[in-house]
This record gives structure tokens, C-alpha cells and sequence, in this order.
């Protein structure tokens, strides 16, 4: 059943893709309280009641315990303290074991989730600006109400198959030379890899759809050389657009009148890469169409995926801003500065950047109305990346593109996929981005990866190591790192030979992640689930953090720790272990439901395949392309029978997923022997092992 309660005057988010009648009936599982603007929720929490959702967010898949504000932030330090990242996916799942219901808050604005962090017993979920839509789900099973939730929202953005190769990424990558240097150095090794992304350093002076024509002297000859090696490069856009006269992109937006306005209509000036800088009002249809044919200069030299960041938007400081502090610095400046004063002082200084003033002080012109900014705050980075996704479709409608963004909101996963910001090179993280694997697949999201190896900070070798072993699964799969930190390219470590190996898990496994992935974009599934959706009654699964359901057939279990060789898991049925070291090299061990400790060197990440379930392994790659999925081995522990339906397409296209649905086959294990059923199909079923 599904229900949906209004408040104050919502605006039109488009979040929801269907119509959900306004609910006649006053069943409602909050209290509901109004003060003079803002709307607050509140449910009393049984001892055991969980929380899921919330999407990329820190702390645990169960959310419980902590307060979270949905706020886009750039936050660059991802500490369980935060309350706010990029996103903002105002969807939970309220669970007590045996009843649950998911909700979901249609509020472009500010919104607290305090989920018994004040009182251990109450969930109080307040909407600052009060005027948001309610929808209220209740399903049999807590996948059900998932996918009933990702019906209203529509259809999840589907990229490239290429986009499911390793991509190598790093801030700082500044000339043509060095990216052609990248790539030799991971094709000569044979180092399996796809896309090289191309940071910041690539435009002049930070100037979107620009690029350094010194460094980058013949882009397009750069594009065609590094396609012949089935390579493509990923352009960065950011959400600001510097301010200078003669810049192309910023007269055309001051002619127009495409900017963010202050309240007297004069354009809005914040400062980021390029310090001040203007900010394209996303929300108009026409600007959207503006600012997504820009894309189209790059796409002319042969790019064919971007990523859009900054677009919370993150504000260093704002005209007004510098102005105060200089004032404030200035009066402080002969002070003999104590404790308050110097605190005072650093707040000045820290205060300035992403300060709330700020949003509060320009306007959007917004499905007709004036709004001001802080009311649909957390809608701007989403909408930037449909103008992307509309500029990046209208050049070819026939294809599909690839487009990742850093802000997000619910709605925004059917134009683009997400990268999981600026983590750090700490262990905590990788655990950290796996939690976030489900949460964000229950807002929609499924093309999504952390910054493998850590953004900030340095990495060591077997912190990447492990982390990799996590990114295999993930459908981005992105080694990225900041400006000035230690060098993260695998072929600068020692441990070559071992990350490299892993990725030739990777692409042996593609034909059964991109057919999970597909499957999930087209019936509104989940790829990563908390293992309580799969075994809702086994009580030991309620709470588990460090393992995960992947696909219909898997469970992922990585190691997150310094040092360790292995670690604890739980299984909730029988499931086959394959421990690999690479595509080639993995050894096959039943075991039985239960505890058990898995023994895995630095070289060895393990999958769990459930009994009775076979899942398809490719001989791999060095790119997406050259992966055959037709030649497969099966991999399960199967009495008798079992059966795997392989999904695939061209990969490229964006009708067969639209109109004709994909090829699926069917892939058979009977009596033992791994038969194809479908056209042409030949599988070799040597791997199956039968108890
Ligand atoms: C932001 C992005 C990061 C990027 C950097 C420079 O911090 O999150 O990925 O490398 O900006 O563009």
C-alpha cells in the first residue's frame, strides 16, 4: 500500500514519476507537529527496531543512533561525526523485525534526521522549510518495499559497458603526455584498464568545456589514439562558471540571463576553482538545454563520459563573505588574541567557505516561481547533471553516455550515476563506502564506486590492494587521488602483480556484474543488499555491517583491515567460496552455514556463491570490449540442477534496453553439466562442482 500526506506547499522536485493520490485516510506512522514553518515527524523505536536508507551518508547500513541532515555538502573529510555529504536520498525503511514500512521525504530543502541520537527510543525527522510530500510504503518484505519505492521514482541511468572497466583518475593529470605515459604504462603491463578521467587540470584557468591547448595540443588526435587502445577519457565539469569577460560560456550566461540571481535579479557571485565565479540557474529547462550542448565541444573532439563535481555547489566564499572577514580581520589584527578571539578568528576564516548566508542570499527561477536557493538546495547538483545527461543524449540519442556526478538527491539516479566524494586513505573507508553500496541502491542508484585507494591522504600498497578487492564488485570502479598525495597508479607499487591480478577478477566477472547490474536498472532491483532483505528471519543477519548480498547469487565479504590475513563471516546458508588470486587462479570451498574464519593473504579477495546457484566467469580482459561473454565457465556448488539467466547487449545502444529489453539467456547446469540454452551460447561446465 502506498500513501502519500502532503505539508505547506511542496514544490514540483519531479522525484516521483508516478502519480501517488494524496492519502483520504489519517493512518500515519509518525506524530506529526508543525511549528510556524517547519514540519517535524516523530515515532517511538522499539529496542530492536532498525533503520535503513539514507543513501551516502557515513556511519552504518543500519542507521539508527545518529542524526544526519540532508544538506549537499562539500565535505572533504568523512568522519562518522558528519551529518551531511554531497546527497541527499530522504529515503528509509523503518524495520522491527517482523513489520517494516519505507517513507520517503519529497523535500528539496534542509531536512534532520535524528534517528535516536537525542533519545535513544525516538526517531524525530524534521523538514526545516515544512513544505514536502510524505509517501508512506508498506510491502510484504523489505526488497518489496525497495522496489516498489524505485517504481515511483523511475528507471535507473544505465552507462556505457565500457563504463564497467577499471578507470584510472587522478587531480593532477596535467598534459597530454602524461595521460599517453598512464596508459602505456598499464598496456604494457598488461594491466587491465578502460578510461582515464581528466581532472580540473585540463581546462584553462578552470573554465568549463575549455581545454589547455598547450598541454592537450590536439585533443581530438588524443581522443582517436587512446580509442585505438580502447581507452576513453573522462572530462571533469564543475558546477561554476568563471568570471571573465571574452569567456565564451560566461557572456552567453550573463546575456541570457542563465545565472543565479541575488534577490535584485543582478547576477549571484561565489568563488571556487577559478575564484568568482557564476552559477548556471539548472532548474530552467532552456538554461539546462544551454549549458547540455556545451558538452558538445568536448564530445566533437571524441569524449565520450564525463563527471560533473562541485555542485552541491561548494562555495569557497562569496563577494559578501570576503568583504565581513576582511573586516573582522582587520579589527583583530592588533589584538593580543586570546582563546575566544583566535577561535573566533579561525571561524571567521572557516566560516567563509560553504557558509549558509550564502545560500540563502541568491534565487532560482523555479517550475515558474522565485525561489530562493535554500529551499531547493539540495535539487542543484542533480540538476546539473540532467542538463548533462540531455545535452550528452541530444548528440546522439542512439547511444548512451557516461556521466557521474558528486551531488546527488532521490530523482537524480535516472540521469546519471554517483561517485562516492572525497574519502580518505584509511582503512575505516573501505568499510565505510561498502555500507553506503546498499543505501544507495535502495535511492536508486546503482552506478555508483568510491575513490579506490583514498582521495585525500597518502595510500599505502595494501590499503589499495584491499580496496580494490572491494571495487571489483562496485559497477564504478575508479582508482582516484588528490593533488600532491603519494602516487596511486597500480604499476607504481611493488604489489603490481597482486592489484593487477585482481583486476583480472573483475573483468572475469563482468558478464555476471553488468547482467546483475541491468537486471536491477530494469525491474527496479537492488545489486547490493543488507543481508537482513535477503534472510529477514535469521536473526543473526540483522545486524551484520561487513557483508553484503550482491546479485541474486552472491554475497561480498572484504577485508578492511591493516594486516589482516582473513577475518570472520557469517553465513546464512551453504555458499561456495571462491577464494581467487586471479581470474585464473582460485580455489573452490563448500562450506556449511554458520561462523567461520576465512583464511585470505593480501593476494586473495573472496566471493560466496549461494548452493544451488551457478554464476558465469568470463576469461577476462585487458578491456571491457575484448571480454567474451559467450565463453563461460560456470561457477556453484550445485546438487543437480541449476540455472543462471545471462543478460547482455551491445552494450552501447540506448534502444535495446528501451524498447526490445535485453538478450537473456539462459544458462543451465543439469545433471551436472553446464548446458547453454539460447542462440549460440557455448559454455564449457567444467567448474561446476557437485556435493
Ligand atoms: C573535488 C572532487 C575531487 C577532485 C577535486 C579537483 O574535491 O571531489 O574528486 O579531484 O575536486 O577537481
Amino acid at each position: 500500500m502506498i500513501r502519500r500526506f502532503d505539508y505547506g506547499a511542496p514544490l514540483p522536485t519531479e522525484a516521483l514519476v508516478v502519480d501517488v493520490p494524496l492519502s483520504t485516510d489519517a493512518l500515519h506512522p509518525f506524530a506529526v507537529s508543525t511549528s510556524e514553518k517547519s514540519v517535524t515527524f516523530t515515532r517511538k523505536l522499539g529496542k530492536d527496531d532498525l533503520i535503513f536508507g539514507l543513501g551516502e551518508t557515513v556511519r552504518g547500513i543500519n542507521k539508527r543512533g545518529h542524526i544526519y541532515r540532508s544538506w549537499n555538502t562539500d565535505e572533504f573529510s568523512h568522519h562518522e561525526n558528519k551529518e551531511s555529504l554531497y546527497a541527499s536520498h530522504n529515503f528509509l525503511i523503518f524495520y522491527d523485525g517482523e513489520k517494516a514500512f519505507g517513507v520517503f521525504f519529497d523535500d528539496p530543502g534542509e531536512m534532520i534526521f535524528d534517528l535516536g541520537y537525542t533519545s535513544a527510543d525516538t526517531a524525530t525527522i524534521t523538514s526545516v522549510n515544512g513544505d514536502l510530500r510524505v509517501v508512506v510504503i508498506e510491502e510484504d518484505s523489505l526488497s518489496g518495499i525497495v522496489a516498489a519505492f524505485r517504481q515511483l521514482i523511475g528507471p535507473c541511468y544505465i552507462p556505457p559497458k565500457w563504463a564497467f572497466g577499471y578507470i584510472q583518475s587522478r587531480w593532477g593529470y596535467a598534459a597530454d603526455k602524461e595521460v599517453r605515459t598512464i596508459v602505456k604504462e598499464h598496456r604494457d603491463r598488461h594491466i587491465p584498464l578502460d578510461g582515464v578521467c581528466l581532472d580540473i587540470d585540463y581546462m584553462v584557468d578552470y573554465k568549463d568545456f575549455s581545454w589547455n591547448q598547450e598541454s592537450f595540443p590536439d585533443l581530438k588526435q588524443l581522443c582517436s589514439d587512446m580509442k585505438e587502445e580502447n581507452i576513453r577519457l573522462i572530462p571533469i565539469i564543475d558546477a561554476g562558471i568563471k568570471q571573465q569577460e571574452g569567456y565564451e560560456v560566461c557572456d552567453e550566461g550573463l546575456q541570457n540571463g542563465y545565472f543565479c540571481t541575488y534577490e535584485d535579479g543582478t547576477p549571484f557571485v561565489g568563488a571556487v576553482w577559478p575564484g568568482r565565479s557564476y552559477f548556471p540557474d539548472f532548474f530552467q529547462p532552456e538554461v539546462r538545454q544551454w549549458f547540455g550542448k556545451k558538452y558538445h565541444g568536448l564530445m566533437d573532439q571524441g569524449i565520450e563520459g564525463f563527471w560533473n563535481d562541485m555542485n552541491e555547489p561548494a562555495l569557497f566564499y562569496s563577494e559578501k563573505g570576503i568583504v565581513e572577514a576582511r573586516q573582522e580581520l582587520t579589527r583583530l589584527m592588533d589584538m593580543n588574541l586570546g582563546l575566544d578571539a583566535f577561535f573566533h578568528l579561525k571561524d571567521v576564516l572557516m566560516g567563509m567557505q560553504n557558509k549558509r548566508e550564502d545560500y540563502e542570499s541568491f534565487y532560482h527561477q523555479f517550475a515558474g516561481q522565485t525561489v530562493r536557493h535554500d529551499r531547493v538546495h539540495n535539487l542543484y547538483g542533480g540538476f546539473m547533471t540532467r542538463a548533462a545527461h540531455e545535452g550528452l543524449t541530444s548528440y546522439n540519442p542512439e547511444k548512451r553516455h557516461l556521466i557521474f556526478s558528486r551531488a546527488s538527491h532521490i530523482g537524480a539516479h535516472r540521469w546519471g550515476g554517483v561517485w562516492q566524494g572525497d574519502n580518505t586513505s584509511w582503512w575505516s573507508h573501505i568499510l565505510m563506502n561498502l555500507k553506503m553500496l546498499p543505501s544507495l541502491n535502495m535511492c536508486g542508484f546503482l552506478y555508483t564506486g568510491a575513490d579506490l585507494g583514498g582521495f585525500s591522504g597518502n595510500t599505502t600498497e595494501d590499503l589499495l590492494l584491499r580496496w580494490l578487492q572491494l571495487g571489483v564488485f562496485t559497477p564504478l570502479m575508479r582508482n582516484h587521488s588528490a593533488l600532491h598525495t603519494r602516487d596511486q597508479e597500480i604499476y607504481r607499487f611493488g604489489m603490481q602483480e597482486d592489484m593487477k591480478n585482481i583486476l583480472t577478477v573483475r573483468y572475469a566477472l563482468l558478464p555476471y556484474l553488468y547482467s546483475e547490474f541491468m537486471k536491477c536498472a530494469l525491474t527496479g532491483g537492488s545489486m547490493f543488499r543488507p543481508l537482513s532483505f535477503d534472510y529477514p528471519h535469521d536473526p543473526a543477519c540483522l545486524r551484520i555491517e561487513d557483508q553484503v548480498m550482491l546479485g541474486k547469487e552472491c554475497m561480498i565479504a572484504p577485508v578492511y583491515e591493516q594486516n589482516a590475513r582473513g577475518r570472520n563471516v557469517y553465513l546464512p546458508e551453504d555458499m561456495l567460496l571462491v577464494r581467487f588470486r586471479s581470474a585464473e587462479d582460485y580455489c573452490l570451498i563448500p562450506m556449511e552455514k554458520g561462523r567461520h574464519w576465512i583464511d585470505l593473504d593480501l593476494n586473495e579477495m573472496p566471493l560466496f556463491i549461494r548452493k544451488g546457484c551457478i554464476i558465469p566467469l568470463s576469461h577476462g580482459g585487458e578491456w571491457v570490449e575484448q571480454v567474451d561473454f559467450t565463453n563461460l565457465t560456470l561457477l556453484g556448488w550445485v546438487e543437480k540442477d541449476a540455472a543462471y539467466q545471462l543478460y547482455n547487449d551491445d552494450g552501447y545502444t540506448t534502444k535495446p534496453v528501451l524498447t526490445d529489453g535485453l538478450t537473456a539467456i539462459t544458462l543451465e547446469v543439469k545433471d551436472g553439466k553446464g548446458v547453454a540454452v539460447g542462440n549460440g551460447l557455448r559454455v564449457d561446465g567444467g567448474k561446476v562442482i557437485i556435493a
